[in-house]
Protein backbone atom coordinates (compact mmCIF):
# COMPACT_ATOMS: atom_id res chain seq x y z
CA UNK A 1 0.00 0.00 0.00
CA UNK A 2 1.40 3.55 -0.54
CA UNK A 3 0.22 6.55 0.44
CA UNK A 4 -1.84 8.90 -1.91
CA UNK A 5 -2.61 12.89 -1.49
CA UNK A 6 -6.45 12.56 -2.65
CA UNK A 7 -8.39 15.83 -3.79
CA UNK A 8 -11.29 15.43 -1.83
CA UNK A 9 -12.88 18.81 -2.64
CA UNK A 10 -12.35 21.83 -4.67
CA UNK A 11 -13.60 26.00 -4.89
CA UNK A 12 -13.38 28.86 -5.78
CA UNK A 13 -14.08 32.63 -5.36
CA UNK A 14 -14.26 35.92 -7.84
CA UNK A 15 -14.92 39.47 -6.79
CA UNK A 16 -17.90 40.64 -7.85
CA UNK A 17 -16.14 43.54 -10.17
CA UNK A 18 -15.89 42.24 -13.73
CA UNK A 19 -13.57 44.97 -15.72
CA UNK A 20 -13.43 44.75 -19.39
CA UNK A 21 -10.73 45.32 -21.44
CA UNK A 22 -12.56 48.55 -22.94
CA UNK A 23 -12.27 49.87 -19.52
CA UNK A 24 -8.54 50.14 -19.95
CA UNK A 25 -9.00 52.52 -23.42
CA UNK A 26 -10.58 55.08 -21.25
CA UNK A 27 -6.74 56.04 -19.43
CA UNK A 28 -3.93 53.84 -21.67
CA UNK A 29 -2.64 54.12 -24.78
CA UNK A 30 -4.40 50.46 -25.54
CA UNK A 31 -7.16 48.58 -27.24
CA UNK A 32 -9.13 45.24 -26.62
CA UNK A 33 -8.03 43.98 -29.38
CA UNK A 34 -4.52 44.16 -28.67
CA UNK A 35 -4.95 42.66 -24.90
CA UNK A 36 -7.28 39.89 -26.64
CA UNK A 37 -4.72 39.20 -29.31
CA UNK A 38 -1.54 39.35 -27.25
CA UNK A 39 -2.08 37.54 -24.17
CA UNK A 40 -6.11 36.32 -24.96
CA UNK A 41 -7.62 37.72 -21.91
CA UNK A 42 -11.30 39.70 -22.28
CA UNK A 43 -12.19 40.45 -18.44
CA UNK A 44 -10.53 39.67 -14.76
CA UNK A 45 -12.30 40.58 -11.93
CA UNK A 46 -10.95 43.22 -9.21
CA UNK A 47 -11.36 42.94 -5.36
CA UNK A 48 -13.73 45.78 -3.38
CA UNK A 49 -12.16 48.08 -1.57
CA UNK A 50 -12.79 46.60 1.68
CA UNK A 51 -11.83 42.94 0.07
CA UNK A 52 -8.58 41.52 0.84
CA UNK A 53 -6.81 38.34 -0.27
CA UNK A 54 -7.35 36.25 3.02
CA UNK A 55 -11.56 37.00 2.57
CA UNK A 56 -11.55 35.98 -1.31
CA UNK A 57 -9.59 32.82 0.18
CA UNK A 58 -12.22 32.41 3.01
CA UNK A 59 -14.69 32.52 0.32
CA UNK A 60 -12.80 29.82 -1.53
CA UNK A 61 -12.02 27.67 1.07
CA UNK A 62 -15.93 26.87 2.80
CA UNK A 63 -16.56 26.58 -1.22
CA UNK A 64 -14.13 23.38 -0.82
CA UNK A 65 -15.18 22.50 2.69
CA UNK A 66 -18.78 22.30 0.84
CA UNK A 67 -17.94 20.30 -2.04
CA UNK A 68 -15.91 17.58 0.63
CA UNK A 69 -19.09 17.93 2.77
CA UNK A 70 -16.72 18.24 5.94
CA UNK A 71 -16.13 21.05 8.41
CA UNK A 72 -13.17 23.08 9.09
CA UNK A 73 -12.28 20.91 12.34
CA UNK A 74 -11.92 18.10 9.93
CA UNK A 75 -9.00 19.86 8.40
CA UNK A 76 -5.39 19.60 9.85
CA UNK A 77 -3.76 22.57 8.21
CA UNK A 78 -3.87 25.46 5.63
CA UNK A 79 -1.70 26.27 3.14
CA UNK A 80 -2.34 29.17 1.29
CA UNK A 81 -0.03 29.87 -1.75
CA UNK A 82 -0.10 33.76 -2.15
CA UNK A 83 2.21 36.69 -3.28
CA UNK A 84 -0.56 39.61 -1.86
CA UNK A 85 -0.87 38.84 1.61
CA UNK A 86 -3.00 41.48 3.65
CA UNK A 87 -0.16 42.24 5.82
CA UNK A 88 3.06 41.14 6.37
CA UNK A 89 2.65 39.75 8.63
CA UNK A 90 0.47 37.30 10.27
CA UNK A 91 0.46 35.40 7.52
CA UNK A 92 -3.23 34.92 5.46
CA UNK A 93 -3.53 31.74 6.35
CA UNK A 94 -3.63 32.21 9.80
CA UNK A 95 -6.53 35.06 9.22
CA UNK A 96 -8.34 32.58 6.82
CA UNK A 97 -7.74 29.71 9.76
CA UNK A 98 -9.76 32.04 12.14
CA UNK A 99 -12.27 32.80 9.76
CA UNK A 100 -12.91 29.37 9.38
CA UNK A 101 -13.30 28.87 13.11
CA UNK A 102 -10.60 26.55 12.78
CA UNK A 103 -8.99 26.87 16.55
CA UNK A 104 -6.77 23.26 16.34
CA UNK A 105 -3.97 22.48 13.26
CA UNK A 106 -1.93 24.78 11.90
CA UNK A 107 -1.64 27.51 8.44
CA UNK A 108 1.01 29.24 6.40
CA UNK A 109 1.88 30.93 3.43
CA UNK A 110 3.79 29.73 0.74
CA UNK A 111 5.42 32.54 -1.34
CA UNK A 112 6.47 31.57 -4.92
CA UNK A 113 4.56 34.01 -7.05
CA UNK A 114 2.89 32.23 -10.06
CA UNK A 115 4.12 28.97 -9.56
CA UNK A 116 2.51 29.61 -5.71
CA UNK A 117 0.06 26.92 -5.85
CA UNK A 118 2.16 24.42 -7.41
CA UNK A 119 5.11 24.65 -4.20
CA UNK A 120 1.63 24.69 -1.89
CA UNK A 121 0.74 21.67 -3.65
CA UNK A 122 4.02 19.97 -3.53
CA UNK A 123 4.00 20.45 0.41
CA UNK A 124 0.87 19.81 0.98
CA UNK A 125 1.25 16.30 -0.34
CA UNK A 126 4.92 16.16 1.85
CA UNK A 127 3.19 16.95 4.77
CA UNK A 128 0.57 14.21 3.98
CA UNK A 129 2.97 11.59 3.08
CA UNK A 130 5.18 12.05 6.25
CA UNK A 131 2.26 11.48 8.01
CA UNK A 132 1.99 15.08 9.79
CA UNK A 133 -1.31 15.81 8.74
CA UNK A 134 -4.07 13.79 7.04
CA UNK A 135 -6.08 16.40 5.41
CA UNK A 136 -4.62 19.70 4.26
CA UNK A 137 -6.53 22.75 2.71
CA UNK A 138 -4.55 24.27 -0.23
CA UNK A 139 -5.27 27.96 -1.32
CA UNK A 140 -4.48 30.13 -3.96
CA UNK A 141 -5.82 33.80 -3.44
CA UNK A 142 -4.25 36.85 -4.99
CA UNK A 143 -5.29 40.66 -5.18
CA UNK A 144 -2.71 41.59 -7.89
CA UNK A 145 -5.14 45.02 -8.55
CA UNK A 146 -3.29 45.81 -5.40
CA UNK A 147 0.33 45.72 -7.09
CA UNK A 148 -0.60 47.25 -10.26
CA UNK A 149 1.01 50.37 -11.96
CA UNK A 150 -2.30 51.86 -13.69
CA UNK A 151 -0.08 53.73 -16.02
CA UNK A 152 1.88 51.22 -17.33
CA UNK A 153 -0.03 49.40 -19.85
CA UNK A 154 2.77 46.10 -19.90
CA UNK A 155 1.76 44.80 -16.85
CA UNK A 156 -1.62 46.10 -15.79
CA UNK A 157 -4.02 44.67 -18.40
CA UNK A 158 -2.86 41.83 -17.55
CA UNK A 159 -3.47 41.09 -13.80
CA UNK A 160 -6.65 40.03 -11.89
CA UNK A 161 -7.92 39.00 -8.70
CA UNK A 162 -9.26 36.04 -7.18
CA UNK A 163 -9.14 32.26 -5.33
CA UNK A 164 -9.47 28.86 -5.24
CA UNK A 165 -9.19 25.91 -2.81
CA UNK A 166 -8.34 22.49 -2.69
CA UNK A 167 -8.52 20.18 0.12
CA UNK A 168 -6.45 16.65 -0.20
CA UNK A 169 -6.77 13.82 2.20
CA UNK A 170 -4.30 10.88 2.86
CA UNK A 171 -5.63 8.25 1.25
CA UNK A 172 -4.50 4.19 0.24
CA UNK A 173 -3.62 3.57 -2.87
CA UNK A 174 -1.83 0.64 -5.11
CA UNK A 175 1.56 2.45 -5.91
CA UNK A 176 0.62 2.53 -9.42
CA UNK A 177 -0.37 5.41 -11.70
CA UNK A 178 -3.60 3.99 -11.64
CA UNK A 179 -3.94 5.45 -8.01
CA UNK A 180 -6.39 9.05 -7.54
CA UNK A 181 -4.22 11.73 -6.09
CA UNK A 182 -1.07 13.49 -6.41
CA UNK A 183 1.11 10.88 -8.74
CA UNK A 184 4.43 13.63 -9.07
CA UNK A 185 6.12 16.58 -8.88
CA UNK A 186 9.10 18.70 -10.17
CA UNK A 187 9.95 22.06 -8.59
CA UNK A 188 12.47 24.30 -9.99
CA UNK A 189 13.72 27.61 -9.50
CA UNK A 190 16.76 30.11 -10.67
CA UNK A 191 17.15 33.53 -8.76
CA UNK A 192 19.48 34.38 -11.57
CA UNK A 193 16.29 35.62 -13.51
CA UNK A 194 14.87 37.98 -10.49
CA UNK A 195 14.60 41.68 -12.50
CA UNK A 196 12.29 40.07 -15.60
CA UNK A 197 9.25 40.03 -12.68
CA UNK A 198 9.56 41.66 -9.43
CA UNK A 199 7.78 43.94 -6.72
CA UNK A 200 9.83 46.37 -6.27
CA UNK A 201 8.86 47.43 -2.84
CA UNK A 202 8.99 45.53 0.35
CA UNK A 203 10.14 46.13 3.42
CA UNK A 204 13.66 47.51 2.07
CA UNK A 205 11.90 50.39 0.73
CA UNK A 206 8.91 51.07 3.08
CA UNK A 207 6.46 50.68 0.37
CA UNK A 208 4.31 47.90 -1.01
CA UNK A 209 5.43 49.26 -4.38
CA UNK A 210 4.36 47.45 -7.80
CA UNK A 211 4.59 45.04 -10.06
CA UNK A 212 7.48 44.94 -12.79
CA UNK A 213 7.75 42.38 -15.75
CA UNK A 214 10.13 42.04 -18.65
CA UNK A 215 7.15 40.11 -20.54
CA UNK A 216 8.52 38.84 -23.63
CA UNK A 217 11.62 37.88 -21.73
CA UNK A 218 9.26 35.92 -19.02
CA UNK A 219 7.64 34.49 -22.44
CA UNK A 220 10.64 33.00 -23.62
CA UNK A 221 10.90 31.04 -20.23
CA UNK A 222 7.95 30.22 -20.20
CA UNK A 223 7.09 28.85 -23.18
CA UNK A 224 10.62 26.88 -22.95
CA UNK A 225 10.46 25.55 -19.36
CA UNK A 226 6.69 25.07 -19.19
CA UNK A 227 6.76 21.92 -20.99
CA UNK A 228 9.34 20.49 -20.04
CA UNK A 229 8.83 20.28 -16.42
CA UNK A 230 5.32 18.95 -16.89
CA UNK A 231 6.98 15.82 -19.30
CA UNK A 232 9.47 15.43 -15.79
CA UNK A 233 6.73 15.12 -13.68
CA UNK A 234 4.74 12.56 -16.27
CA UNK A 235 8.07 10.59 -16.21
CA UNK A 236 8.30 10.58 -12.71
CA UNK A 237 4.78 9.21 -12.30
CA UNK A 238 5.87 6.38 -15.04
CA UNK A 239 3.65 8.49 -18.19
CA UNK A 240 4.10 10.43 -20.87
CA UNK A 241 1.59 13.29 -22.26
CA UNK A 242 -0.40 10.32 -24.59
CA UNK A 243 -1.97 9.71 -20.90
CA UNK A 244 -3.18 13.09 -20.19
CA UNK A 245 -6.91 13.85 -19.89
CA UNK A 246 -6.22 17.42 -19.26
CA UNK A 247 -3.45 19.93 -18.59
CA UNK A 248 -4.67 22.79 -16.03
CA UNK A 249 -1.76 25.59 -17.03
CA UNK A 250 -0.72 28.31 -15.34
CA UNK A 251 -3.42 31.05 -16.99
CA UNK A 252 -0.86 33.83 -17.96
CA UNK A 253 -1.38 34.32 -21.55
CA UNK A 254 -3.08 32.20 -24.33
CA UNK A 255 0.00 32.23 -26.54
CA UNK A 256 2.01 30.33 -23.98
CA UNK A 257 -0.74 27.66 -23.02
CA UNK A 258 -1.25 27.22 -26.71
CA UNK A 259 2.93 26.92 -27.23
CA UNK A 260 3.12 24.61 -23.95
CA UNK A 261 0.18 21.84 -24.99
CA UNK A 262 1.91 22.21 -29.02
CA UNK A 263 5.35 21.12 -27.63
CA UNK A 264 3.61 18.44 -25.49
CA UNK A 265 2.03 17.44 -28.84
CA UNK A 266 -1.37 17.99 -27.51
CA UNK A 267 -4.43 19.17 -28.76
CA UNK A 268 -5.87 22.54 -27.48
CA UNK A 269 -9.27 20.12 -26.54
CA UNK A 270 -7.46 18.89 -23.44
CA UNK A 271 -6.47 21.88 -21.99
CA UNK A 272 -8.81 24.15 -19.22
CA UNK A 273 -8.46 27.72 -19.90
CA UNK A 274 -9.85 30.25 -18.06
CA UNK A 275 -7.25 33.44 -19.27
CA UNK A 276 -10.07 34.96 -21.05
CA UNK A 277 -12.58 35.33 -18.03
CA UNK A 278 -9.94 35.72 -15.27
CA UNK A 279 -6.70 37.16 -16.26
CA UNK A 280 -3.64 36.35 -14.56
CA UNK A 281 -4.10 35.67 -11.13
CA UNK A 282 -1.18 34.31 -9.97
CA UNK A 283 -1.00 31.39 -7.63
CA UNK A 284 -4.96 31.73 -7.47
CA UNK A 285 -5.20 30.51 -11.34
CA UNK A 286 -4.67 26.63 -11.15
CA UNK A 287 -7.17 26.41 -8.23
CA UNK A 288 -9.55 28.44 -9.82
CA UNK A 289 -9.18 26.89 -13.45
CA UNK A 290 -9.00 23.25 -11.59
CA UNK A 291 -12.64 24.63 -9.84
CA UNK A 292 -14.34 25.86 -13.06
CA UNK A 293 -12.98 22.99 -14.79
CA UNK A 294 -14.76 20.70 -12.69
CA UNK A 295 -18.26 22.63 -12.63
CA UNK A 296 -17.83 22.67 -16.47
CA UNK A 297 -17.62 19.12 -16.51
CA UNK A 298 -14.01 19.03 -18.06
CA UNK A 299 -12.68 17.24 -14.98
CA UNK A 300 -14.00 14.06 -13.80
CA UNK A 301 -13.42 11.44 -11.33
CA UNK A 302 -10.67 9.70 -12.20
CA UNK A 303 -9.39 11.85 -15.52
CA UNK A 304 -5.14 12.36 -15.43
CA UNK A 305 -4.21 16.18 -14.77
CA UNK A 306 -1.11 17.81 -15.22
CA UNK A 307 -0.85 21.22 -13.70
CA UNK A 308 2.15 23.85 -14.57
CA UNK A 309 3.39 27.23 -13.80
CA UNK A 310 5.95 29.24 -14.09
CA UNK A 311 6.11 33.01 -12.26
CA UNK A 312 8.52 35.36 -10.75
CA UNK A 313 11.72 33.92 -9.12
CA UNK A 314 11.77 32.29 -11.84
CA UNK A 315 10.33 29.79 -9.76
CA UNK A 316 8.46 27.32 -11.94
CA UNK A 317 7.36 23.48 -11.47
CA UNK A 318 4.62 20.61 -12.54
CA UNK A 319 2.15 18.36 -10.22
CA UNK A 320 0.55 15.17 -12.30
CA UNK A 321 -2.39 13.48 -10.07
CA UNK A 322 -5.32 11.98 -11.11
CA UNK A 323 -8.55 13.72 -9.98
O1 LIG B 1 2.34 34.86 -14.60
C1 LIG B 1 3.69 35.16 -14.49
C2 LIG B 1 4.34 34.95 -15.75
N1 LIG B 1 4.01 36.04 -16.67
C3 LIG B 1 3.81 35.73 -17.92
O2 LIG B 1 3.80 34.58 -18.26
C4 LIG B 1 3.69 36.86 -18.90
C5 LIG B 1 4.51 36.52 -20.08
N2 LIG B 1 4.51 37.55 -21.13
C6 LIG B 1 3.43 37.82 -21.87
O3 LIG B 1 2.35 37.32 -21.66
C7 LIG B 1 3.64 38.73 -23.07
O4 LIG B 1 5.00 38.97 -23.23
C8 LIG B 1 2.87 40.07 -22.97
C9 LIG B 1 1.37 39.85 -23.13
C10 LIG B 1 3.18 40.72 -21.64
C11 LIG B 1 3.33 41.02 -24.08
O5 LIG B 1 3.23 40.41 -25.35
P1 LIG B 1 4.45 40.45 -26.38
O6 LIG B 1 3.96 39.88 -27.63
O7 LIG B 1 5.62 39.80 -25.72
O8 LIG B 1 4.67 42.00 -26.57
P2 LIG B 1 5.95 42.92 -26.23
O9 LIG B 1 6.14 43.01 -24.75
O10 LIG B 1 7.11 42.44 -27.06
O11 LIG B 1 5.45 44.32 -26.74
C12 LIG B 1 5.09 44.52 -28.09
C13 LIG B 1 4.61 45.96 -28.27
C14 LIG B 1 5.56 47.00 -27.66
O12 LIG B 1 5.59 48.08 -28.52
P3 LIG B 1 6.87 48.32 -29.49
O13 LIG B 1 8.04 48.41 -28.56
O14 LIG B 1 6.92 47.08 -30.36
O15 LIG B 1 6.50 49.56 -30.20
C15 LIG B 1 4.83 47.42 -26.40
O16 LIG B 1 5.12 48.76 -26.02
O17 LIG B 1 3.34 46.15 -27.63
C16 LIG B 1 3.39 47.32 -26.80
N3 LIG B 1 2.46 47.15 -25.70
C17 LIG B 1 1.15 47.49 -25.77
N4 LIG B 1 0.41 48.00 -26.76
C18 LIG B 1 -0.89 48.19 -26.53
C19 LIG B 1 2.71 46.62 -24.47
N5 LIG B 1 1.57 46.62 -23.74
C20 LIG B 1 0.60 47.14 -24.52
C21 LIG B 1 -0.77 47.38 -24.34
N6 LIG B 1 -1.49 47.90 -25.37
N7 LIG B 1 -1.41 47.09 -23.19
Amino acid sequence: MTKRSVVIGVGHYLPERVVPNAEFEKTLDTSDEWIRSRSGIERRHFAAEDESTSDLATHAAQAALADAGIEADDIDAIILATSTADLTFPSAATMVQARLGMTTGFAFDVQAVCAGFIYALSNANAMILSGQAKRVMVIGAETFSRIMDWTDRSTCVLFGDGAGALILEGQEGSGTAQDRGILAVDLNSDGRYKDLLYVDGGVSTGTSGYLRMQGNQVFRHAVEKLAKTAETALERAGLGADDLDWIVPHQANIRIIQGTARKMGLSMDKVVVTVQDHGNTSAASIPLALSVGKARGQIKQGDLVVTEAIGGGLAWGAVVLRW
